[in-house]
């Protein structure tokens, strides 16, 4: 078991370390197209419930929070892919997202996207770098 919690689990907000990068997950926990890490971001002096997934390779987090209105994602879980594997849907009204960017791809989102938030991935681990520093998921 890692520190943050088990894929699926929302962690407790965690220390930034003193290189800015935070743990999320090990790489391993994140299977292309797979069942997504849940997480808590500490932003604008509030913890918000936020997630990481993997798409063609790369981990992408934004925070759990639907264009729409602003409620959860996931289905179950940690479940943010379509049955596709091709796309992040929101439970509540299938608005669809564009992984790699959080750009609304169809549906109730109405062209905005996901807020991103900035993640590396190096030695087997997944990090969040620099709380506070999300922007816009979409161009
Ligand atoms: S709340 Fe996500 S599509 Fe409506």
């Amino acid at each position: 078991m890692d520190d943050v919690g088990d894929v699926g689990d929302v962690g407790d907000v965690g220390d930034v370390a003193a290189s800015g990068l935070r743990r999320l997950c090990a790489s391993i926990d994140l299977a292309d197209g797979g069942v997504g890490v849940r997480f808590m971001v500490r932003r604008h002096g509030k913890d918000e419930p936020a997630f990481v997934i993997r798409h063609r390779g790369h981990p992408h987090a934004y925070l759990n929070r639907c264009a729409h209105v602003p409620m959860e994602m996931d289905w179950q879980p940690g479940e943010f892919f379509d049955s596709s594997g091709l796309y992040l849907i929101c439970a509540t009204h299938g608005a669809l997202y564009a992984p790699d960017s959080g750009r609304c791809v169809s549906g109730r989102c109405d062209r905005r996207g996901l807020v991103a938030l900035v993640v590396s991935e190096q030695d087997g681990q997944v990090f969040l770098i620099e709380e506070g520093s999300e922007r816009v998921g979409y161009e």
